[in-house]
C-alpha cells in the first residue's frame, strides 16, 4: 500500500507532462498542415502571377488592393509583402523544429536572423500597405492589423536581442511569442473560417470586418495565441498537475478550432487559388 502511495504521484506528474508535451504537438502539426496550405497558395496564386508578368492577375483572388495600374511604387511594395509571406510563414515554422535547433544549430542562427529580417520587412511594407495606400476596410480593422504588426516588430526584437546576450531562456519565450504574432494574419483566416462554420455562416460579420465578431476575431487573431502560449508556459513551470491538466485540455481544444478553421480555409478560401 505504502509503495502504491508514493510512485502514483510521480506516475501522474510524468504522465501529465507528457500530455502537455504531446497536445502542444498535436496543435503544432495541426498549424504546420494550415501554414503549408496558406504557403502553397501564396506560391501558387501569387508566385506564379508574378513570375509570368501577369501582375493583374493577382486580382482574380479576391482582395481589397492588389494590382493598380500606373501605381508602380504601391504593386512594388505589394509584390514584397505578399512573396514574403510565403517565405516568413515557411521559416517560422523551420524555426520551431527541435530537429533543426539541434542538429543544425547553425542553420538555425543563419534562418533565425533571416526570419527577424524578413518579419521586419513584413511589419513594414503592411503598415505602409495600410495607410499610406489605404488598403482596408473599416479603421478597427486598420488599427487591429497594425497593432499585430507594432508586436512584431516589438517580438521579434526582444527574440534577437536575447539571442544575442545568450540568455536562452527568454530567447526562447520571445521567439514563441514572435512566432505567434507573425503568423497573427494566418490566425485570423483560419478564425474567421472556424467562425463562419461554428456560428452556421458567421453571425456578427459583415462586409468591412467592423461587425462585433469581426472585431474580437481581428484582435483574438494574435491576443488569444499569446494567452494560450503564456498559460502553456506557467503550466510547463507549474508542479501542479491539475495546471498542466487544464493546460494540455485548453490546447486541444484550440487544437480542434484551428483543424476546422484550416479545413474550412482550405475549402473555401484558399483552394481554388491552390492548383
Ligand atoms: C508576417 C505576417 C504577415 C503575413 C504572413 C501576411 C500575408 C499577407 C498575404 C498572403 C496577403 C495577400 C492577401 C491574401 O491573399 O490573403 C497580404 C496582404 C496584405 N497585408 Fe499582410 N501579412 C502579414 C503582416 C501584415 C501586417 C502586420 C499588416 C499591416 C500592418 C499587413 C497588411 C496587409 C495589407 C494591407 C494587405 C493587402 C490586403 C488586400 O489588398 O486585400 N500584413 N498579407
Amino acid at each position: 500500500m505504502e509503495t502504491v502511495k508514493r510512485a502514483s504521484p510521480t506516475v501522474t506528474a510524468s504522465s501529465v507532462e507528457g500530455l502537455l508535451r504531446r497536445s502542444g504537438l498535436a496543435w503544432f502539426v495541426i498549424a504546420a498542415v494550415g501554414q503549408g496550405a496558406f504557403i502553397w497558395m501564396i506560391v501558387a496564386h501569387y508566385g506564379r502571377k508574378t513570375f509570368i508578368g501577369d501582375l493583374a492577375g493577382w486580382n482574380d483572388k479576391p482582395i481589397i488592393k492588389g494590382y493598380v495600374s500606373g501605381d508602380h511604387a504601391g504593386n512594388l511594395m505589394f509584390a514584397i509583402h505578399v512573396l514574403l509571406a510565403a517565405v516568413v510563414t515557411l521559416g517560422g515554422l523551420l524555426q520551431l523544429v527541435p530537429a533543426v535547433r539541434r542538429r543544425a544549430p547553425a542553420l538555425h542562427r543563419w534562418t533565425g536572423r533571416v526570419f527577424f529580417i524578413i518579419a521586419y520587412v513584413m511589419a513594414l511594407s503592411g503598415l505602409w500597405l495600410t495607410w499610406e495606400r489605404h488598403t482596408y476596410l473599416s479603421l478597427i480593422s486598420a488599427i487591429s492589423v497594425s497593432a499585430n504588426g507594432v508586436l512584431i516588430l516589438i517580438f521579434a526584437t526582444l527574440a534577437w536581442r536575447t539571442a544575442i546576450a545568450r540568455d536562452w531562456v527568454s530567447h526562447r519565450r520571445w521567439a514563441m511569442r514572435a512566432f505567434m504574432v507573425v503568423n497573427g494574419v494566418w490566425f485570423l483566416r483560419v478564425a474567421i473560417m472556424a467562425w463562419v462554420l461554428m456560428s452556421g455562416g458567421g453571425l456578427g460579420m459583415n462586409r468591412t470586418l467592423s461587425g462585433p465578431a469581426d472585431i474580437g476575431l481581428q484582435f483574438g487573431s494574435y491576443v488569444i495565441p499569446l494567452i494560450v502560449l503564456e498559460l502553456y508556459f506557467r503550466a510547463q513551470q507549474s508542479t501542479s498537475p491539475a495546471v498542466k491538466y487544464r493546460a494540455a485540455g485548453l490546447v486541444i481544444g484550440m487544437a480542434v478550432i484551428t483543424a476546422l478553421g484550416v479545413a474550412g480555409a482550405i475549402s473555401f478560401m484558399w483552394g481554388a487559388y491552390m492548383i
